[in-house]
């Protein structure tokens, strides 16, 4: 790899400008799911366990340059101290970034900055906002692979400006992307599901020239049998893509990779939890129906290919897999996956929002090889895209 780790890095009474990802959820100001904050615990012991001072950047929401006090990063402070154990101070949010907040800190303490989204420089890669945050430290540890897709002043502007390197969760992350599309044990497959093509484009091109196998699920797979001359009567789908979709398949066929589409589907009148549903093949949708998910023999196909495999990447569900019964599919393609990772027989990396949802709902999650943080990095990396906040990390 062409960037420096923190084992690289002399840390011993330094102060290391952070970038993490602590985007979280929040309700009724609660952080309802703290694994990103989870996720960069390694990063800051090991900053710590070598003598350095730990000043966390991070953005939270997406203010736009303005003051939005419910987008404060004072939010995250409870699940930061819980998860960390050890003090987290936070910087006043009404002074500049300075020097006297770092002088403060005590060995063992860490201190966080305010979103740094409330500053319009932040998202400009402003260089004045990037020296300013440099200024603080005499390292930067980029440790949010998950916004490394936005070049902005803290991801990208001030690697620039002072000694960097990768923190642990950035170098878990490139090097499981690496060992799944980079240089991935063959046969790979890809599964590419969600709502619409019409967001996926790019990512689908980029994969075919790439996976022996792909898989598409979940509403797009409906644009692609319309523009196979299959009506889907009711169900989600982008007619206007159907030329776009011939292409795609077109492409693949030139370079030997095999698509996968539902051979059989589910299908229901009504999208709703526990509605009647019914398993028909592709080609005989009730015309008042639409398709909610993958069919038990098109998942047996998917599993098969599965089993064939070497290397899996995993973005986007199989189906409605947020409404029962609809999340089956998604629910037994992933035991399997997870099956074979504890096997040994396969290399299983997932990514995207909806994605590591659905996969945490079907109970597999634990065992894939590697589940990314990554919501929109990760779709800009599977598009083969440079991400910005990676590249100024090269030297
Ligand atoms: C995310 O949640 O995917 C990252 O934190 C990036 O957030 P953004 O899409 O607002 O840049």
């Amino acid at each position: 790899m062409a960037w420096k780790t923190l084992d690289d890095m002399d840390l011993d009474g330094k102060t290391v400008l952070t970038r993490v990802d602590i985007n979280v959820p929040v309700e009724n100001g609660k952080v309802t799911d703290a694994t990103r904050i989870e996720r960069i615990v390694p990063t800051i012991k090991d900053i710590l366990d070598k003598g350095g001072k730990p000043v966390l950047a991070a953005h939270f929401g997406r203010p736009k340059g303005q003051v939005v006090p419910d987008l404060s990063l004072r939010v995250t402070l409870d699940a930061l101290r819980k998860a960390l154990d050890v003090p987290v101070i936070f910087a006043d949010p009404n002074e500049k970034p300075n020097k006297a907040w770092v002088s403060a800190l005590e060995p063992g303490q860490v201190l966080l900055l305010e979103n740094l989204r409330f500053n319009p420089g932040e998202e400009k890669n402003d260089p004045a906002f990037a020296a300013e945050l440099a200024a603080l430290a005499s390292v930067y540890c980029n440790d949010a692979f998950s916004a490394a897709h936005r070049a902005h002043a803290s991801t990208e502007g001030v690697a620039k400006l002072l000694p960097s390197c990768a923190g642990r969760l950035m170098q878990a992350e490139l090097t499981a992307l690496e060992s799944a599309l980079g240089q991935p044990d063959r046969p790979v497959v890809a599964v590419v599901g969600g709502a619409k093509v019409s967001t996926k484009l790019d990512l689908l091109s980029n994969l075919v020239r790439k996976v022996d196998y792909l898989v598409i699920g979940g509403g797009m797979a409906n644009t692609f049998l319309a523009a196979e001359g299959v009506d889907v009567c009711k169900s989600l789908c982008e007619h206007d893509l159907g030329a776009t979709a011939l292409d795609i398949l077109k492409a693949a066929g030139e370079v030997g990779c095999e698509i996968i589409l539902p051979g059989d589907v589910v299908v229901a009148r009504e999208f709703k939890a526990g509605a009647e549903s019914e398993v028909v093949g592709v080609d005989a949708c009730p015309a008042d129906a639409m398709i909610l998910d993958a069919g038990p023999k098109s998942v047996e196909r998917i599993t098969e290919i599965f089993g064939q495999c070497k290397t899996l990447i995993w973005n986007g569900p199989l189906g409605a897999f947020e409404i029962e019964p609809f999340d089956t599919a998604t629910n037994a393609a992933a035991a399997k996956a997870a099956q074979l990772t504890r096997d040994g027989r396969l290399v299983s990396v997932a990514g995207g929002g909806d994605t590591v949802a659905a996969l945490n709902k079907s109970g597999a999650a634990d065992d894939f090889t590697y589940i990314s943080t990554a919501g929109g990095a990760f779709l800009e990396w599977m598009e083969g895209k440079t991400l910005p906040g990676v590249a100024a990390l090269e030297h």
